[in-house]
């Protein structure tokens, strides 16, 4: 792929930012892993049948779908995460792992994604805040204990017409407890938490952030929204990329020497990062 010239105006900011010493907090939503092969949540593939019906992900994705079939629940994220392993980091994941190893504690990724892939591109757990949770991973849904513990690797639902394994019902339980555990996800019908989502550590970033760089994301959920409108209130830089225009674009494109960039992801994050570290003072 031949290498992508931002524009003038972007470069300015970043070197502005880079000649200074404030927070880069990066938002990303399921743009950045399409590269890498993962469906968008909303696209036709999205779409579980269970027995004779079509369900949507927002009624799957729900605390009320679990409570009433807790079981196709699981195999739907058991599928996903069968996707999700499947796939491998691209580009853009690396890009923002690098920049956060270059820009040391200057530097706090917000994901809305569960896919994992930050972290397997080498992202820190510690810096990597996933506010929607992540499919690799399983609680207690009695909430016994805050504790998350990882799904084992091999119950996998690789196939969308493939049934769940009797077995899964005994292994999928709490190792506490007993009890039936759940992924370890935000439901459409639940609302953020610093326990489980590190709701208020994104606001308190947000509040600090001298650089926003939104990533990706449609713009449909609720903190994200929160995240880009404290930056922007404050007089932080904003930067959207992003394929289509979205919600953020306009907000970039008005914020002091932000922008929207309408090309993929894993395009432009390695060309900031280039420009990042050749402009750098650190
Ligand atoms: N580079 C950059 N952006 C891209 C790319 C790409 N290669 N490919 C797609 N996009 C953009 C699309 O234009 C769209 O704006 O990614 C965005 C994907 O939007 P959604 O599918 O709505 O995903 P997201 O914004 O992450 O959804 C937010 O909503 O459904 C819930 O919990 C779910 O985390 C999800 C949240």
């Amino acid at each position: 792929m031949s290498r992508f010239e931002l524009p003038r105006r972007i470069v300015n900011t970043l070197e502005d930012f880079a000649a200074g010493s404030g927070h880069l907090t990066v938002l990303t939503g399921a743009g950045i892993s399409a590269e890498s092969g993962i469906p968008t949540f909303r696209g036709p593939e999205g779409y579980w049948t269970a027995g004779s019906r079509e369900y949507h992900p927002q009624q799957m994705a729900t605390y009320a779908m679990f409570c009433e079939k807790p079981l196709e629940v699981w195999r739907w994220y058991l599928y996903r995460k069968h996707v999700c392993a499947k796939a491998l980091p691209n580009a853009g994941h690396r890009a923002l792992a690098q920049l956060e190893t270059f820009l040391s504690g200057r530097f706090t990724l917000i994901t809305q994604n569960v896919d994992g892939l930050h972290l397997r591109a080498g992202s820190s757990a510690q810096n990597t805040f996933q506010i929607h949770g992540n499919v690799f991973y399983m609680r207690c849904a009695r909430e016994c204990t805050a504790a998350v513990f990882p799904v084992p690797e091999s119950l996998e639902i690789c196939s969308r017409e493939e049934a769940l394994p009797p077995s899964f019902d005994t292994l999928l339980r709490c190792p506490a407890c007993g009890a039936r555990t759940r992924p370890h996800v935000l439901w459409f019908d639940e609302t953020y938490n610093e326990k489980f989502y590190r709701f208020e550590s994104a606001l308190a970033v947000a509040g600090r952030t001298a650089l926003l760089l939104i990533v990706g994301t449609s713009g449909a959920t609720n903190l994200p929204n929160q995240v880009a409108w404290t930056v922007s209130r404050r007089g932080g830089a904003i930067i959207d990329i992003n394929i289509a225009a979205n919600p953020f674009s306009r907000l970039a494109a008005e914020s002091r020497q932000g922008g929207f960039i309408q090309q993929p992801s894993g395009r432009v994050l390695p060309e900031i990062l280039e420009i990042l570290k050749s402009r750098s003072s650190l």
